[in-house]
């Protein structure tokens, strides 16, 4: 006994975290930054105090519960938890935290990144140019849709979805409509003229053109988006997602954009990531990118200081900062 606690990284990361971790715990580092197998996973569960673990690193009950088990704390590098089995978690007594106040602005600002590209069709323009097929500036070439003063309707309104809110009636004026299932909106977030509460889903979908999803992944929303649901949205809606690839039934979008009923979609998740939907890559509305929403060199540091602190609180025997479930 004594001595430092033992944390397992499971991915490089960025921003000089790697060092200060390796100052105040004995570290287990990984060189590749691929992510590791499920003895990996097993091997530190058996032998690590903590692990410092993210979105990539699948953390099931059979792992979680297997004995003889060391760790004591899941440190997540990023806000989202589906990967851990929490039930399990909970049962092992392995405390969970994330980073949820880190990525907020990053992956708003992304939100609004992905509504232009996708309704601008900057993806494509770039690609044009590139190709060299760019004859010139041309009255009735790459025809986007506008996006300023266009309906936006947000699925879930946590941290990012409001984040998103701001930009989008105060930056682009757009009128914002919401939907929230979860808790009433918190009185810290000052109300944005422009931005209402729907009083359902079907109705929201209904009334806006642009759908962005905020919502975590659970088997609550797992297929929320599911072919009936795609065709409540208005003729020639786009929808964007950020949130978890499983949210949206891909095989089922892929009908709804292939038939003409959505104008397009912008994804910066998948269902099963990396893999990719191959026919989702031939549909020209669809702006596809490798889950950046985080990828700031700024969050992504400050995500890592995060989880740091939580697993310093953590093995000084204090409360975590950011306590999951
Ligand atoms: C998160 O934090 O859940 C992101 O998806 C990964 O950065």
């Amino acid at each position: 006994m004594g001595g430092r606690p033992v944390v397992a990284l499971t991915r490089r990361l960025p921003g000089g975290v790697e060092r200060a971790l390796a100052e105040r715990f004995d570290l287990r580092l990984r060189e590749s930054d691929d992510p590791p197998g499920a003895d990996e996973y097993a091997r530190w569960l058996r032998e690590a105090d903590g692990m410092l673990c993210a979105v990539t690193d699948s953390l099931p009950a059979e792992l979680l519960e297997a004995t003889p088990r060391r760790t004591r704390i899941l440190a997540n590098f990023g806000v989202g938890v589906n990967h851990i089995d929490l039930a399990a978690a909970r049962r092992a007594g392995i405390a969970v935290t994330n980073t949820p106040d880190q990525l907020t602005e990053a992956t708003a600002d992304l939100t609004l990144g992905l509504i232009l590209m996708t309704l601008r069709q900057l993806g494509e323009g770039e690609r044009m140019l590139r190709a060299g097929s760019w004859r010139g500036w041309r009255p009735a070439d790459l025809l986007g849709g506008e996006v300023h003063g266009r309906a936006l309707g947000l699925v879930g309104f946590g941290r990012i979805g409001q984040a998103v809110a701001r930009r989008a009636a105060l930056g682009f004026g757009m009128p914002v409509h919401y939907v929230t299932r979860s808790r009433p909106v918190t009185p810290a977030v000052p109300a944005v003229a422009g931005v209402t509460r729907a009083e359902s889903l079907e109705a929201m979908l209904g009334a806006v053109d642009i759908v962005s999803l905020h919502v975590p992944a659970t088997p609550d929303t797992h297929h929320l988006f599911d072919e009936s649901r795609l065709r409540q949205m208005r003729p020639g809606a786009w929808l964007i997602n950020t949130a978890r690839g499983t949210i949206v039934d891909e095989v089922a979008l892929v009908r709804v954009l292939a038939d003409g009923h959505l104008a397009g979609a912008g994804l910066d998740v998948f269902e099963r990531e990396p893999a990719i939907q191959p026919e989702l890559l031939e549909q020209p509305g669809v702006v596809l990118l490798p889950h950046m929403g985080s990828a700031t060199a700024e969050t992504r540091a400050a995500m890592g200081w995060r989880a740091l602190a939580n697993l310093e609180a953590f093995f000084a025997g204090k409360p975590v900062l950011d306590p999951v479930g």
